[in-house]
């Protein structure tokens, strides 16, 4: 499916070759029907848009097995708090509040549903029927129009719309914020937290870039798309969730300010984030940040050492396949996700193993996946006196 958000056709700039689905962890049985597309990216000049240039189906990823549960990590949790927290201020007693993408429900927990009227949309049934079980009240679809036609009590009477890494997911971007403007109340508040093109940029961590991620957005991109629909950007809030994410505070178009607005897209148009020729710097970062890490695997493989992967995550889909490291440099990668274990990595086949795999069969060496969950990882493994590294600077 083509990511089309208007008419203009965006410059493919960048391909990252055969990539399978990220969270497409697979049994043996099923290799040979493995799925595959080609994962390209490209800018839209218009919009200030990083984005997938072609993606699979949503329903071939948002399905009854998605493997991904945001209460695995503990700071996930606490950092899930901290932002209901702070999207509370905009509600009263008696607000309804929606979450896109509820996952499991770790977010809308944290609101008093008496006080409250919560509603969480998640489409993978599997995740739903967690939340379901946790009491939030949670519906099993995708946001889109068609989808809340019939919840009259929620139609132009909803004070607060949250996402957290969600709305870069969704392809028909326009029907989505079509969606939010029908369910928000005059003075309503959506917030939206998604990984900065910024923090992309200067970590060079295109691990971002995956068939989930089909939108890499900044200030100034999520400020012109939102101005079409009648929408205003207020303020933007940097996060350091996802190795660098942005916090997004849309409200309908009224004369709510927009002085630091006005700051971060200035800052942005002087570093240049938003042009065709960060774009192609980024692809060369690409090109050294592969050669780089190759060259480390290569050695340590030279030198005897054994490596395994710690945490499957969705990101370590494109840099395994990106730069074709599969089971003859990586024995094995541990992760905590019943979901994920015995079955194997998208396209490279590396099997995954539970934890207590990991503990018994310490390697010389972890390549770790899951960066952006450095503090709590080395944390918890203080055990391990052998050497990290990623291909992001930890
Ligand atoms: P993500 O980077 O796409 O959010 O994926 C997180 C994955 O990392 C998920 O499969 C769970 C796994 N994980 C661990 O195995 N151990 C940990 O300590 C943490 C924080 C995550």
């Amino acid at each position: 499916m083509k990511c089309k958000i208007t008419n203009k056709p965006m410059q493919p700039f960048m391909s990252f070759g055969k990539m399978p689905i990220a969270n497409g962890f697979i049994e043996k049985k099923n290799f040979s029907g493995e799925f595959f597309f080609n994962m390209e990216v490209g800018f839209n000049d218009e919009l200030s848009l990083f984005q997938l240039n072609d993606h699979p189906k949503p329903e071939k990823m948002f399905n009854q097995n998605y493997p991904f549960f945001t209460g695995s990590s503990e700071y996930m949790k606490t950092h899930f708090k901290k932002y209901a927290d702070f999207a509370k201020k905009y509600i009263k007693t008696n607000s309804k509040v929606i979450e896109i993408g509820s996952n499991d429900g770790t977010f809308l927990k944290n609101f008093d549903v008496k006080s409250h009227k919560i509603l969480g949309f998640e489409p993978s049934k599997n995740v739903a029927g967690v939340s379901i079980k946790n009491g939030i009240p949670t519906l099993n679809c995708f946001f889109n129009k068609e989808n809340v036609a019939n919840l009259k009590e929620y139609l132009g009477q909803t004070d607060l719309i949250c996402a957290s890494n969600v709305i870069c997911h969704v392809p028909d971007l326009n029907n989505l914020i079509e969606t939010v403007s029908l369910l928000l109340s005059s003075d309503g508040t959506f917030i939206f937290e998604e990984p900065y093109l910024g923090s992309m940029f200067e970590k060079v961590s295109y691990d971002q870039i995956y068939d989930e991620h089909i939108f890499m957005f900044s200030a100034s991109s999520v400020s012109k798309i939102f101005k079409r629909f009648d929408l205003k950007l207020i303020d933007a809030i940097p996060q350091d969730t996802h190795g660098g994410s942005m916090r997004y505070i849309i409200k309908r178009n009224t004369n709510n300010s927009d002085q630091n607005i006005k700051k971060i897209i200035s800052f942005e148009e002087k570093g240049k984030i938003n042009s065709l020729e960060s774009c192609l710097n980024f692809k060369k970062n690409c090109e050294i940040s592969k050669e780089k890490i190759l060259k480390k695997i290569r050695s340590l493989k030279n030198n005897g050492k054994t490596i395994c992967g710690y945490a499957a995550t969705s990101k370590s889909t494109t840099v395994l396949n990106y730069c074709n490291i599969n089971s003859n440099y990586i024995d094995f990668i541990c992760d905590t996700t019943k979901e994920k274990i015995g079955k194997f990595s998208p396209g490279m086949h590396i099997p995954i193993k539970d934890m207590e795999y990991f503990h018994r069969n310490t390697t010389d060496c972890i390549y770790l996946f899951a960066w952006n969950h450095k503090n709590e990882i080395l944390n918890k493994e203080k055990e391990f006196k052998g050497e990290w590294f990623s291909h992001v600077e930890l």
